[in-house]
């Protein structure tokens, strides 16, 4: 099986940053730690509130990262315009909603089909992979091929709910919902990728689907790295992919 990327988010460094309004923790530091660590790539979502991640961070990270940067953005024109300054690897679209708490549900593509065709051709044509955050509803899989995007990430957080709480029937369908969507996001040529959620109780079924090629992980292994240290905690994560994908997690 194709080895699994794991890109590490690092918006959370920048969250206890913020709420304290310092200079520290620095996103940027842990980010070179995590590439140092095994990342291969690192995650940062540039929010429209800046609650996180700030433009500056993204100036900065562009400038030290030796590994590809995945922008989280929502389609607005501000941030498209951000992103075609700094022309970052891959660019992920995700909804973005002043309220909540996290990226609470997937991208709707297939009723705003037009809009996002014409929003993902100047990032497309700019160099950058772009990715759609969806679920793994057929009709989204579908219309995120015929919107041009190169890639989708498909939303584990349903997932990683219903196994925090212990509705282990649910969560297995879930799961074979979303290994169909791999399927199907996979057979129509689009690159696949997983995240949200994820913790080392519930990485390895996602790890095991064999269309996967990245996963994005932040909440978890910022939080976990209180405990056990950002290297060790990502080193972890890494050992429990591997071994996934080895038919062993
Ligand atoms: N992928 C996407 C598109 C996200 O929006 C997020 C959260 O910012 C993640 C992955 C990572 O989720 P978590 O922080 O829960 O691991």
């Amino acid at each position: 099986m194709t080895r699994l990327r794991l890109g590490v988010n690092i918006d959370h460094v920048a969250t206890v940053r913020n709420a304290r309004g310092s200079a520290y923790p620095d996103p940027v530091r842990a980010a070179l730690l995590a590439e140092e660590a095994g990342a291969d790539g690192i995650t940062a979502h540039l929010r429209e509130d800046r609650r996180h991640i700030v433009d500056d961070d993204i100036e900065r990270l562009m400038a030290a990262l030796t590994r590809p940067l995945n922008f989280e953005m929502a389609a607005t024109a501000e941030m498209q315009e951000i992103a075609l300054r700094h022309r970052p690897h891959a660019v992920c679209l995700v909804p973005e909603k002043r309220e909540e708490r996290t990226t609470e549900g997937g991208l709707e593509v297939a009723s705003d089909l037009n809009r996002l065709s014409g929003f993902i051709a100047p990032l497309a044509e700019a160099g950058c992979r772009v990715s759609l955050f969806i679920g793994h509803d057929p009709r989204q899989i579908e219309a995120a091929a015929r919107a041009g995007a190169a890639v989708v990430e498909l939303h584990t957080g349903h997932y990683c709910d219903l196994h925090a709480d212990g509705r282990f029937a649910e969560r297995d369908a879930e799961l074979a919902a979303l290994a169909e969507g791999a399927r199907l996001a996979h057979g129509l040529g689009l690159e696949v990728h997983a995240g949200h959620g994820l913790t080392f109780d519930t990485v390895a079924p996602i790890a095991a689907l064999p269309e996967l090629r990245e996963l994005n992980i932040g909440h978890f292994l910022i939080g976990e790295a209180i405990f056990a240290g950002l290297a060790s905690t990502i080193a972890e994560m890494r050992r429990r992919m591997d071994a996934a994908r080895a038919g062993k997690g």
